[in-house]
Order: C-alpha cells, then sequence, then structure tokens
C-alpha cells in the first residue's frame, strides 16, 4: 500500500499527541513528536543555565552547543510508546514538567534552533509512513503533506485534559497555571516571525472540544481510509 506523511498541527494540549499516536498504531506508521524534540532542548538550555524564567541567558552558548545534543525516540517495551532521550538519557518525564513547559516558547522561537529541527524532522520522513505532530508541520516541515489536519479545542477543556494528565502521572499540577501556560504559549507560537503556528491551507480543521477519544480516533482513521482510496 502505498505509504503517506500525516501532519497533525494544534493548539498546545488539545490532545494531538495521543490521537497521532494512536492513528500511527493503527496503521502501523512511525509517529514523531516534534514538541518533544523543543521540549528536551529546552531541558538541556535548563539544566546548562542557558534559560531561566523564559529569559534566554546565553544564546550563543546554546548555538553553538546545538550540533552537539542528540535528541532521539526508543520504543518503552512496556507501554509500547516511543519516549524521547537527550543524550542517551530517558527524559521523558523530565521534559513534561511545568519547568520545561514555562520556557519551551521561548527556546522554540530560536531560528537556528528550528531550522536544526525542521531539518532532522525532514530526514524522519524521507521513507514517508510517517505522522508527525506539531505546530508547523503542515505549513513548514512538510508542506506537501498528503494528509494534514489542524486541531483546536477550548483553552479551559485544553488546560483540564493537561491537569488531569499531570494529576495522573503524579506530576505537580495547578490548573490555574496550567491554563495560564497553555493560552501564553499559544500566543508566543502565534505570533512567532518564522513558522507561526496557523492551520495550512489544505488542512483538515477538527475542534475535539466534545469528542471522546474513541470518535476522534475514529474521525482520523476514516480521513486516511479516503485519502488512501483516492491516491489508489
Ligand atoms: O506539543 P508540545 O506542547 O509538547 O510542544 C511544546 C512547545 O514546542 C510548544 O509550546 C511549541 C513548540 N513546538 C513548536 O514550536 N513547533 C513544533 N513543531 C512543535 C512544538
Amino acid at each position: 500500500m502505498k505509504k503517506i506523511i500525516i501532519a497533525i498541527d494544534g493548539l498546545s494540549s488539545c490532545g494531538k499527541s495521543t490521537m497521532a499516536k494512536q492513528l500511527a498504531k493503527n496503521i502501523e506508521y512511525i509517529y514523531v513528536d516534534t514538541g518533544a524534540m523543543y521540549r528536551a532542548i529546552t531541558l538541556y538550555s535548563i539544566q546548562n543555565n542557558l534559560i531561566s524564567k523564559g529569559e534566554i541567558i546565553n544564546k550563543l552558548e546554546l548555538q553553538k552547543a546545538l550540533p552537539n545534543i542528540s535528541v532521539n525516540f526508543k520504543l518503552n517495551n512496556h507501554s509500547l510508546s516511543p519516549e524521547t532521550y537527550l543524550n542517551g538519557i530517558n527524559v521523558e518525564r523530565k521534559i513534561r514538567s511545568m519547568e520545561v513547559s514555562n520556557n519551551v516558547s521561548h527556546i522554540a522561537k530560536l531560528d537556528f534552533v528550528r531550522e536544526e529541527m525542521v531539518r532532522q524532522q525532514q530526514a524522519m520522513g524521507v521513507e514517508k509512513g510517517i505522522v508527525m505532530d506539531g505546530r508547523d508541520i503542515g505549513t513548514t516541515v512538510f508542506p506537501n503533506a498528503e494528509l494534514k489536519f489542524f486541531i483546536q479545542a477550548s483553552a479551559e477543556v485544553r488546560a483540564k485534559r493537561r491537569y488531569d494528565e499531570l494529576v495522573h502521572k503524579k506530576m505537580k499540577a495547578d490548573y490555574e497555571e496550567i491554563l495560564k501556560n497553555l493560552t501564553e504559549r499559544d500566543e508566543i507560537d502565534k505570533n512567532r516571525s518564522i513558522s507561526p503556528l496557523r492551520p495550512a491551507k489544505d488542512a483538515i480543521i477538527l475542534d475535539n472540544s466534545n469528542l471522546t477519544i474513541e470518535e476522534q480516533d475514529l474521525f482520523l482513521l476514516k480521513k486516511f481510509n479516503e485519502k488512501i482510496a483516492s491516491l489508489s
């Protein structure tokens, strides 16, 4: 069967990763969480005192270090989900902390960081058969992706989902702080000069505020099957 590239973009915490992961599992494609890549670079920057409280302390140092920072994914044999590794260390849990969330948009708007991440992401898609989620996949990373989704949901629904996820993982969670963080991040992501967050012209827009996980999974699968049928 012909393999395609599926781009899933959208607002923070709207469940993109959950649905992208499930779709990839259903159709046996590779799943790539590009937000995790920006989060890993942010964690590196925090650990090396290159950023603090949203202020970039040493941009030049980060630019110099970037070629030597390795971010990759390995499958967890128990959960069967990919986990993020920073320079060989599993950082899957650490990159989801509020400290990383509060700093990541500032790292993700640096031109040299975006250039390097986009280069790595494009290399991952050379053989197609990939579901990639992020903010600029359908617009910048794979403007020719065969299938593009743009996912949105109300800020309150998204904050509640992130809150439940953190509580479930037994991590520190404060609903008001999460709501503030994700609305601020959306603003920075939408207004940055390079690859701002916006739907690609040919993206299918899905508001999942009132959808169950099963309903959204079925929607994506239906669109995938229609696309494959139209290509054969
Ligand atoms: O999807 P996420 O919340 O894990 O993403 C973390 C941050 O990374 C988000 O605030 C914006 C940024 N990001 C980006 O700029 N481009 C991407 N392709 C993915 C994420």
